[in-house]
């Protein structure tokens, strides 16, 4: 396909969602429980990576950069990922604290926008889940500086073969320039695909400590 037939493809396919509603009556006062229900209904529909996830974060210059990285837990109503320290994003949350999630389950027409404050994890949680990973993924953490520029990817692999000689026999341990941050929501909103462009938005925010659910319009 050339770049004329994408933008053909692009400009004449359309497709309506179902209809699926998702109304004040179905949606749990806790958003952390909606989660839940809309996880375990992601499962069930075969979603790939339900716990997959867009983060969000921005530079000191407001320049925003997403990518996905994948929910490992849920602690204390926050939503915990793992990464590099070093890497561009935690530069960003270095700069600016504030960050936001986007889940798209297309296979159910919903998303999920998460707006939050972004912090570090402990060290004992990062070590408990750093420890659960299996070798591999820990001998890369070691060996990539992630976000940093490599020649090639012999670079890469020739850090990782360095590793794997050190740890050799050994227990490979949590490096400090990797580990987890927590998103600590104060806006999470459910979006339902309807017919006509006329879909379901609910929304909670924080205030004064407790949940407000409100519609919003599509
Ligand atoms: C489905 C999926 C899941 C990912 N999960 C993670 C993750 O949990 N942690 C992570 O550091 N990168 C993850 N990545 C890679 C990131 O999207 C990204 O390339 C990397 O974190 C570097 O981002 P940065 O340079 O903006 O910091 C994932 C990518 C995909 C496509």
């Amino acid at each position: 396909m050339g770049l004329q037939d994408v933008k053909k493809h692009m400009n004449s396919v359309r497709r309506d969602f179902s209809d699926q509603p998702f109304d004040e009556s179905q949606s749990d006062n806790n958003p952390f429980i909606q989660y839940a229900k809309w996880f375990n209904e992601a499962v069930k529909a075969s979603v790939l990576d339900p716990y997959a996830a867009c983060v969000s974060t921005v530079d000191s210059h407001g320049q925003p950069s997403s990518r996905m990285v994948y929910i490992r837990d849920i602690i204390e109503d926050s939503f915990v990922f793992y990464t590099n320290y070093n890497s561009t994003k935690a530069k960003n949350i270095k700069q600016n604290n504030l960050g936001s999630f986007t889940i798209f389950w297309g296979e159910l027409e919903r998303q999920i926008q998460i707006k939050g404050t972004i912090e570090k994890v402990s060290s004992e949680i990062s070590d408990a889940y750093f420890n659960a990973r299996p070798r591999e993924s820990q001998l890369g953490a070691w060996a990539s500086n992630q976000s940093s520029i490599l020649k090639d990817r012999n670079q890469l692999i020739d850090r990782l073969n360095e590793f794997t000689k050190q740890f050799e026999g050994k227990q490979v341990t949590r490096p400090n320039h990797w580990g987890g941050y927590r998103l600590i929501p104060f806006e999470i909103e459910f979006w339902q695909g309807r017919p006509s462009r006329l879909h379901d938005r609910i929304v909670y925010r924080k205030v004064n400590n407790q949940w407000e659910k409100n519609r919003l319009s599509p």
